[in-house]
């Protein structure tokens, strides 16, 4: 008999490797039938018997020091863990015997002579497994008195901002110390000493802050006793229920269970059940929920006349009244087309469906954008046209499979940190990694890996690596010829080939170009090309340049070239950066496609929105962002409506955006925070966070994910409900009651989606899009039998080098990217004690580069590009490469995007932010943009408090 599997269960030790054969057993007679590995303790588990247990988890492997977790097995002699010990066939198995109960009784006594007894006023008390097994095994009494050696007074460390280590507490069981090497991959920890004065130490005996620790809170997780304690729990006290949810950072998406008391967060839990993240997370995702309820959260609307007014407080419907009635008039004025809006990657499916559509059919244009305009736009349009389908091909699981994992342009252990541990996990099990990238990202440094190998390629020629490796592998013979064959446009592949073999493509020819040696790359791309499965993962290293589209084609090509698509442990994985990126394509966000990818040129597609719409939809695209600007500084764009997005502070080049979004008549902002573009702004419309509505985002695997409300909206209603009242108030009724009918109508109106509700979702925990009567669970991995398009379509790539070139006057490339604590603008993470990680941006450069410039670790920098001039502090490492620089973006008065340039990419504008010219020296003050900057912004915060209501004082978590 075979149990389901509950998710949120602990079963002891992990499900062994798949496996075809089973084994049957009797525990306590109940016969129990299991896939051949399995250990005792997990069969019994999976047969409804809890065996006491100690050291034992299933996220770990089996380690067998606590000895609790032992048994009587007929025909075996002593006790033997059943943890350690696998299931055979005929086993009898034995859990509850009298000579077993006595030796879990005298393990307990030992263990609680050396624990101290105030369970009462232990912040575990009612969630310690150490209490629970001294009930389960019947403790009694504890022979052994505290007056000899023992631990009771070791000192706590309360380093790390979000928990505490109270080795006071500790059975030295070891499970942190796993959790932190098998879990997440880093091994901050190990078990110093011997027998009695054996303790967890972090790093070199350091305390937890200062050791490589990156509080991804594994170890907290795990830990059998409050060793290792979220402060959140100590201050507030044990939750009383919980509500799963997903998180609303990065896009891994990983699944929380949100533990509350009432309708205060205790703390975010990952949820074992995730299909994504499998109980993991990372810092943001853990820990960073403080936000939420910071003092700075907007909590009610306000309105404006021109930005150098005080904000005055109003109803929501005087808030909604006034932007429609600015928007009709700017409308009536300027035309129809002088208004848009702008949807956010941070936001709901729902939320980013309703605002494409009340652009649409309510301002009567295709005038949409959304923020990932400025990320993985070329991902769409490169995937789309090679692939058919404009999203990553596989699972995260997938990488378990693979043999040589391929990362372009991202840095998964600081953007998507639970994939990187899972990718590190298969890094450990030997595939070989292959980096193409300028930095040496730190998935290099992953410990105990096999093989990889580094090629740090210069800044705006991915392209030509590209071509380069496609190279070696046509010209090797290492294509995939059965794949291409049957699965390929031959015209297309062809073409491409004849054009891919041309010596100009070698990475002989290239060399100078990328800067990175021959050998090298002819090495990667045997690797690739002979790996029995590759896979490729890239970011916005690959989609941020001129050639950003260009570049995905080619690693489409390359992938369709090995016949590395289709199945585990294969495929082309955009890593997206935000929560829903993904989602915020799928739903229509582009001025030229309507949800689900359908060209609004496409009449039938077109036709199906206007009937249930009951509106005429343009059939021309509308404005892109960079268009918005262009026509808002030339007079003839007047109004926007942006949800839940920092365009001042995350397009490039800062002083065109501010000169464009100064010049606007109405600029409407929805956000949860007065940030750089609500400064702007003449209409706060106070947003909601993920905490409080319900929706779904899409992670970077296709997955549907549900967002559930924990809390009521701080502001009183739900973002989707905001747009629905300005439709409203713009004589366009739009009419729901629970994002659960707005999702219901996306599923009729979208192809990929027909198979998708809330019903469902609740029901299968996730779905990877597309759902429908082919696919009614969804597609875990893409282009099994065939692409949407029938055949994959190989595309020419021609390497054009970036205008923006290095000369005397810029002599360095600046690149630039995400750090693991912050989150995009930082606006959430600003808010809370993630901010002890990283509360500057810097800007990195190489020692040589440094010591040619005279340029001190710690020195004040001035950063000049053709588009403007910012200073941060310099911070001189060899992560980089001599002649390149890179800073991050997370701080508004950082200036980054002051100096990044509004060259971008040739397809999709996507900006080219990973390649900018610059000239680095020392300076003394401040650039005049941040002396501007700071007058502003000092000047808005002054006007924003006057105009507000007083709030209530809230903790910031
Ligand atoms: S800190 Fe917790 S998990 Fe780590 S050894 Fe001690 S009791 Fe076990
Ligand atoms: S928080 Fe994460 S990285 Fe830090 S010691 Fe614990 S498991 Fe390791
Ligand atoms: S930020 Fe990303 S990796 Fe971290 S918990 Fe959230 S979804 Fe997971
Ligand atoms: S649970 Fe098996 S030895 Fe600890």
């Amino acid at each position: 008999m075979l149990h389901y599997h509950e998710p949120d269960r602990d079963y002891g030790t992990p499900a062994p490797a798949a496996t075809a054969n089973t084994v049957s057993l009797v525990v306590d007679a109940v016969a129990v039938s299991v896939p051949e590995g399995t250990s005792v303790l997990r069969a019994a588990a999976l047969a409804g018997i809890n065996i006491p247990k100690l050291c034992a988890s299933d996220n770990l492997e089996a380690f067998g020091s606590c000895r609790l977790c032992a048994v009587q097995i007929e025909g075996k002699r002593g006790y033997p863990a059943s943890c350690t010990t696998p299931v055979e066939d005929g086993m009898q198995v034995s859990t509850q015997t009298e000579p077993v109960a006595r030796l879990r009784r005298n393990i307990m006594e030992l263990y609680i002579s050396d624990h101290p007894l105030d369970c009462l006023t232990c912040p575990a008390n009612g969630d310690c497994e150490l209490q629970d097994m001294a009930g389960v095994v019947g403790l009694r009494e504890v022979r052994y008195g505290f007056e000899g050696a023992n631990h009771l007074q070791a000192e706590k460390d309360e380093s790390n901002p979000y928990f505490t280590f109270d080795s006071s507490k500790c059975i030295v069981c070891s499970r942190c110390v796993r959790a932190c090497e098998e879990v997440q991959g880093t091994f901050a920890l190990t078990i110093d000493g011997r027998g009695f004065d054996s303790k967890v130490a972090a790093g070199d005996n350091e305390s937890f802050m200062d050791s490589e620790c990156v509080s991804c809170g594994a170890c907290v997780q795990t830990c059998p006793t409050a060793t290792l304690m979220e402060k959140s729990v100590i201050d507030a006290g044990q939750p009383e229920h919980s509500v799963v949810t997903t998180c609303a950072y990065c896009g891994v998406g990983c699944s929380f269970e949100a533990q509350m008391q009432g309708d205060q967060v205790v703390r975010m839990v990952p949820y074992k059940g995730g299909a994504a993240n499998h109980g993991h997370s990372c810092v943001k995702g853990r820990f960073a929920f403080g936000y939420a309820t910071h003092r700075d959260r907007l909590r009610t609307p306000m309105i404006r006349e021109a930005i150098d007014q005080p904000w005055q407080a109003v109803s929501w419907e005087e808030a909604i009244a006034f932007a429609a009635d600015r928007l009709r008039a700017i409308q009536q004025r300027h035309g129809r087309e002088s208004i848009g809006g702008i949807t956010s990657s941070r936001c709901t499916n729902e939320e980013t469906y309703l605002v494409q559509k009340l652009v649409r059919a309510a301002f009567g244009n295709n005038n949409t954008d959304t923020c990932a305009r400025v990320c993985h736009s070329p991902t769409g349009y490169g995937l789309k046209a090679t692939l058919g389908e404009s999203a990553g091909t596989q699972t995260f699981d997938s990488v378990m499979q693979a043999d040589v994992i391929v990362v372009i342009g991202a840095n998964p252990t600081d953007a998507h940190p639970v994939f990187a541990s899972q990718l590190r996990r298969r890094l450990r099990q030997g595939a070989e990694l292959i980096v193409i990238d300028p930095r040496r990202i730190d998935l290099l440094h992953t410990p105990h890996r096999h093989k990889a190998l580094h090629l740090p390629l210069r800044p705006g020629t991915n392209v030509a690596m590209i071509n380069a490796l496609a190279h070696v592998v046509v010209n090797e013979g290492l294509e995939d010829s059965a794949f291409i064959a049957s699965r390929c446009e031959t015209e297309a592949y062809q073409r491409w080939r004849a054009f891919i073999s041309e010596p100009c493509h070698s990475p002989e020819a290239l060399e100078s170009a990328t800067g990175v040696a021959a050998d090298a790359v002819r090495e990667a791309a045997r690797a690739y090309g002979r790996a029995r499965n590759g896979a490729i993962y890239y970011g916005l290293g690959v989609t941020e340049h001129s050639q950003g589209s260009t570049m995905v084609m080619g690693i489409a090509n390359l992938a369709l070239a090995t016949g590395n698509i289709g199945r585990e442990g294969v495929g082309v994985n955009p890593l997206r950066g935000q929560n829903n990126v993904q989602g915020s394509c799928d739903m229509g966000s582009f001025p030229h496609e309507l949800p689900g990818y359908q060209h609004v040129s496409d009449a039938t597609a077109r036709g199906r929105f206007e009937a249930d719409w009951g509106v005429k939809i343009d059939d021309e695209p509308g404005l892109r962002i960079p268009n918005m600007f262009d026509a808002a500084i030339s007079g003839s764009f007047k109004g926007l409506y942006v949800q839940g997005e920092d365009i001042a502070q995350s397009d490039p080049n800062t002083s065109h955006v501010e000169a464009a979004l100064g010049a606007l008549e109405c600029l409407i902002v929805q956000d949860i925070f007065l940030n750089e573009t609500a400064k702007y702004a003449h209409v706060l419309l106070p947003g909601s966070t993920f905490l409080e509505k319900n929706g779904t985002f899409t992670n970077a695997e296709r997955r549907i994910n549900r967002v559930r409300k924990v809390m009521a909206p701080l502001a009183g209603k739900e973002d989707w409900e905001v747009t629905v009242d300005l439709a409203n108030a713009l004589g366009y009724p739009m009419d729901y009651s629970h994002p659960a009918e707005i999702m219901d109508e996306i599923a009729r109106l979208t192809p990929s989606f027909a198979g998708v509700s809330y019903a469902k979702l609740d029901n299968l925990g996730s779905i990877q899009w597309p759902c429908n009567d082919a696919y009614p669970e969804g597609m875990p991995i893409m282009h099994e039998r065939e692409f949407p398009i029938g055949l994959g379509k190989f595309a020419i790539t021609e390497y054009v080098a970036t205008s923006e070139r290095t000369n005397r006057k810029y002599p360095l490339l600046l690149t630039t990217g995400r750090i693991l604590s912050q989150y995009n603008v930082g606006a959430q993470t600003r808010r809370t004690a993630n901010q002890t990680w990283h509360d500057e941006d810097v800007i990195e450069l190489h020692p040589h580069d440094a010591e040619t410039r005279g340029v001190k670790d710690g020195d004040w920098l001035g950063i000049s590009s053709r588009a403007g001039h910012t200073v941060l502090r310099a911070r001189v490492n060899d992560r980089m490469l001599p002649g390149v620089v890179y800073t991050t973006f997370h701080h508004p008065g950082s200036g980054a995007n002051v100096i990044t340039t509004d060259s971008s990419d040739w397809a999709t504008n996507c900006p080219e932010y990973k390649v900018t010219a610059v000239q680095v020296e020392k300076v003394s003050q401040p650039s005049s943009w941040q002396q501007k900057f700071k007058a502003f912004d000092r000047q808005q915060t002054t006007l924003l408090q006057k105009g507000r209501r007083p709030a209530p004082e809230v903790s910031e978590g």
